[in-house]
């Protein structure tokens, strides 16, 4: 037989082939820290903890593969908890006027330039019945810290949305009481309380407050409402001004040994009638980053995508559900009033994320993956 002229398979120059072991996708990765820090995101997401050394480089990693990977691991332990349900909370905002004075506020007692208003309890039960129509089940009455709504009238109010929508969660973010108060507003019906702590550290929570508020004082209140029963909500501004990453890693180990049911966070926004009126907003990728790391560090935390970070990024709120939260908070509040309630400049009230545009705001959900569902949405602790 005739030898094929081609050279024999044998003869071929040898390749060097490498069987690669079934590993870790950071293994890929070039860059020399990204190993550490891949595998830190995989410990954080497994035990739901890390050092400090540690936590600290992924609050301050501007690396986008890191931070992809941060948002896929919250994405899943998300989703193993709540599934790819969102919880919505009709917020209304009763009252404009508020005795504190803290310097990032547009609500502030100091400044002349913000409009007051207060809504009546008619007007009150009026929104919830709308967003009761609009298969709202908890109800988010938040205002300034206002004198007029002393124990009475605000327990009176309680009990009358109970009695008329009894199987909607009454949340309540009125500011700091004390604990005889928030036991009156419990006893009235009240399930939930929203009260940020705002920083973890008492020298930077002494910058952004006058010397007239306290810490402590924050502290007790969380203590309080824990105490009496309520499923409690804290949080921070993320780019409040003197903040510091290691501010940051206070707040999370504040928040990993409080235990809170709910934490909201959202990028801090100036409004330019306060002391930090010229100061730079906080980032939304920085509120992302941390939206995540919470999720992973409290897997069941009832977790919103805050309008302040809608109000940053027009995709906001959809990069925040994708990032690890779980809850949106729709504006309920009278149409004529939204705009008084200023806390920072160009907030958003009257597009898509109102209330009243539910239906387009299932739909931008339903875009992200995500479903809203018509229910109280309690914390898992508490169903
Ligand atoms: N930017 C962002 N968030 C703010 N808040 C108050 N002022 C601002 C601001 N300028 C937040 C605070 C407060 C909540 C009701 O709104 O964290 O607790």
């Amino acid at each position: 037989m005739r030898r094929p002229k081609h050279r024999s398979i044998e003869r071929l120059p040898k390749y060097r082939v490498t069987i690669y072991r079934r590993q870790p996708d950071y293994e890929w990765s070039t860059e020399p820290n990204m190993k550490a820090i891949f595998n830190s995101i995989d410990r954080l997401a497994k035990t739901g903890d890390l050092p400090d050394e540690e936590l600290l480089a992924l609050i301050t990693t501007g690396d986008k593969e890191a931070v992809g990977r941060l948002s896929a691991r919250a994405r899943e332990v998300r989703e193993k908890v709540y599934g790819r349900s969102v919880y919505i909370r009709g917020l209304i905002e009763f009252s404009s006027y508020c005795k504190n004075d803290c310097y990032y506020c547009g609500l502030r007692r100091s400044n002349r330039s913000a409009e007051r208003y207060r809504l009546t309890p008619e007007d009150i039960l009026s929104c919830c019945a709308q967003g009761f129509d609009l298969g709202f089940r908890t109800f988010v009455l938040q205002g300034g810290e206002d004198p007029f709504f002393i124990d009475e009238r605000m327990t009176a109010l309680v009990r009358q949305i109970k009695e008329r929508f009894p199987e909607c969660a009454v949340t309540l973010s009125l500011g700091e009481r004390e604990r005889e108060s928030y036991q009156a507003l419990f006893d009235a019906g009240a399930d939930r309380y929203l009260l940020r702590h705002e920083t973890a550290d008492k020298e930077h929570y002494e910058k952004l407050h006058p010397a007239e508020m306290s810490y402590e004082h924050r502290m007790k209140c969380l203590r309080d409402l824990r105490g009496i029963g309520y499923q409690v909500g804290c949080g921070m501004m993320v780019g409040s001004p003197f903040q510091r990453p290691e501010h940051l890693l206070k707040d999370l180990r504040f928040l990993q040994s409080f235990r809170p049911e709910m934490v909201g966070i959202g990028p801090f926004i100036p409004q330019k009638d306060t002391p930090f009126g010229d100061r730079t907003s906080g980032g939304a990728g920085d509120t992302l980053l941390l939206l995540s790391i919470i999720r992973l560090l409290l897997p069941q935390v009832l977790l919103p995508a805050t309008t302040a970070l809608g109000t940053i990024d027009p995709m906001g709120r959809e990069k925040g559900l994708q990032a690890g939260a779980n809850v949106i908070m729709p504006n309920l509040s009278p149409v004529s009033v939204r705009k008084k309630y200023l806390l920072y400049d160009n907030k958003i009230c009257t597009g898509e994320e109102a209330a009243e545009c539910v239906q387009s705001l299932r739909d931008r959900v339903a875009r992200a993956g995500y479903e809203i569902v018509v229910s109280r949405g309690d914390h898992p602790s508490r169903q």
